[in-house]
């Protein structure tokens, strides 16, 4: 099965960790994200050699994870100031920070170009400050990427999530800014350009958008870059590994890479260095890397239905409220279970929309049990509003030992004094 669960983790060793580590928390599996990591990489560098992971800091930025994937060898994808001074924290080597994002100050380029930190700029704002920079540091050879906007609609049907007819990132090609943004860059002597970034979250992150991607980029650097082309960057979006109860069948990693690296292939067969391959990986390296588990407080009913309260909220499993439900285990202190039942798994908000989970059909369960909620890992702990309770530890299961990542949080650092104002008049 494809599980988040790689250990046996029975009733016995929640309550076990419960004394530690209270009754809801985040649990890691190491071994799981190291093997994410491991697939990626050699899915795709088994077909081009120069090839880099950039992980995508915002889907999950805890430290430990960060360092962890860091240690594999991957690159910090960051888009703000914030993430990119995490990633130095960490001790990642700041030439190995990507720097995206469309919101960056005149501060945050400076920093990133003394840094040589690969910097792709998305807005012709930023132009003006690399500009500033070369004039400054006339000696220093500066090196940057541009993200690229470009029409990859099929059949004339945009492909984008959320139906956006077209992407609001990236430098545009189609008018001219691109080519804009080349020469005005190109005023000054000492820039290089020396990449392209073209990420695009659309809705079935299929083979066929990937391969558009992937192709117009290469195509953009060899009309535009070819004295100086180090990069080509393809940005996330890939599909992770389902979990079993998905019923759907995804491209796995092998089938994004052959796509991608055919194109990379082809494209600079006769290049004696060629350039490397930049993916951005999210979702696909963390979603299925954690689970959340959350003990069982009351079962009541109202009505006829019946609804499970647990010790967590919607805002840990799925803080967008879709109304899907996630991959599920129920972890039963009593194993004599009734008949199925219909239920609701509820949080500990007030609001009436906090479901963990709709219409469930199994085992009522009961009080003191607990529910593992599965594939947690991607937009959850970063999007994890503080409202209402203190938010949970993360333990990390690394083979059969188990740490803790971040602590429950006290209502010191939720009420952090250095913030709010507790000096009243
Ligand atoms: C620039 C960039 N790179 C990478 C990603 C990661 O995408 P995913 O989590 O879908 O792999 C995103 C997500 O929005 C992004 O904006």
């Amino acid at each position: 099965m494809n599980s988040v669960i790689q250990a046996e983790l029975t009733y016995d060793s929640f309550k076990e960790l419960e004394k530690s580590y209270g009754s809801s928390f985040y649990l890691l599996d190491v071994n799981k994200l190291k093997e994410n990591y491991q697939k990626i990489n050699d899915a795709f560098k088994s077909i081009y050699a120069n090839f880099i992971i950039g992980y995508s800091y915002k889907t999950n930025y805890l430290p430990y994870l960060c360092k962890e994937l860091s240690k594999l060898g991957a690159y910090a994808e960051v888009v703000s100031r914030l993430e990119y001074d995490l990633a130095i924290k960490i001790g990642e080597d700041p030439k190995r920070i990507i720097f995206n994002g469309p919101l960056k100050s005149k501060e945050d380029v400076f920093y990133a170009l003394d840094n040589e930190s690969l910097l792709n700029i998305d807005s012709m704002y930023e132009i003006e400050f690399v500009k500033e920079y070369a004039l400054n540091n006339e000696d220093k050879e500066i090196k940057l990427g541009l993200r690229v906007n470009f029409d990859i609609s099929q059949d004339g049907v945009s492909i984008l999530q959320e139906g956006y007819a077209i992407s609001r990132f990236g430098i545009c090609v189609e008018n001219g800014n691109f080519h804009l943004a080349l020469n005005e860059l190109r005023t000054m002597q000492n820039i290089n350009i020396i990449g392209l970034h073209g990420h695009f979250s659309t809705r079935n992150r299929s083979l066929h958008a990937y391969k558009v991607i992937t192709q117009t980029l290469c195509d953009l650097a060899k009309e535009n870059l070819i004295d100086t082309l180090e990069y080509i960057d393809v940005g996330g979006g890939i599909y992770g590994e389902m979990p079993d109860s998905f019923n759907i069948i995804t491209p796995t990693f092998d089938d994004y890479a052959g796509t991608i690296c055919e194109v990379m292939n082809r494209e600079f067969k006769h290049f004696s260095k060629k350039p490397n391959l930049i993916l951005e990986p999210g979702i696909s390296m963390v979603a299925n890397t954690f689970i959340f588990i959350s003990k069982v407080i009351e079962v009541k009913k109202v009505r006829d239905n019946n609804f499970v309260l647990v010790n967590g909220s919607v805002h840990n499993v799925k803080p967008t409220m879709h109304k899907n439900n996630l991959p599920m285990q129920i972890v039963r202190k009593n194993e004599n279970v009734s008949d199925n039942e219909y239920f609701h798994i509820v949080g500990y908000t007030c609001m009436e929309k906090d479901y963990l989970a709709h219409h469930v059909h199994d085992a009522l369960p009961e009080r003191d049990d607990f529910v593992v909620f599965e594939n947690v890992g991607a937009y959850t702990i970063v999007f994890n509003p503080p409202f209402i309770k203190e938010r949970p530890s993360i333990i990390a299961m690394d083979n059969a030992s188990f740490f803790e990542v971040r602590k429950k949080e006290t209502i010191n650092q939720f009420f952090n004094e250095d913030l709010y104002s507790f000096s009243f008049p």
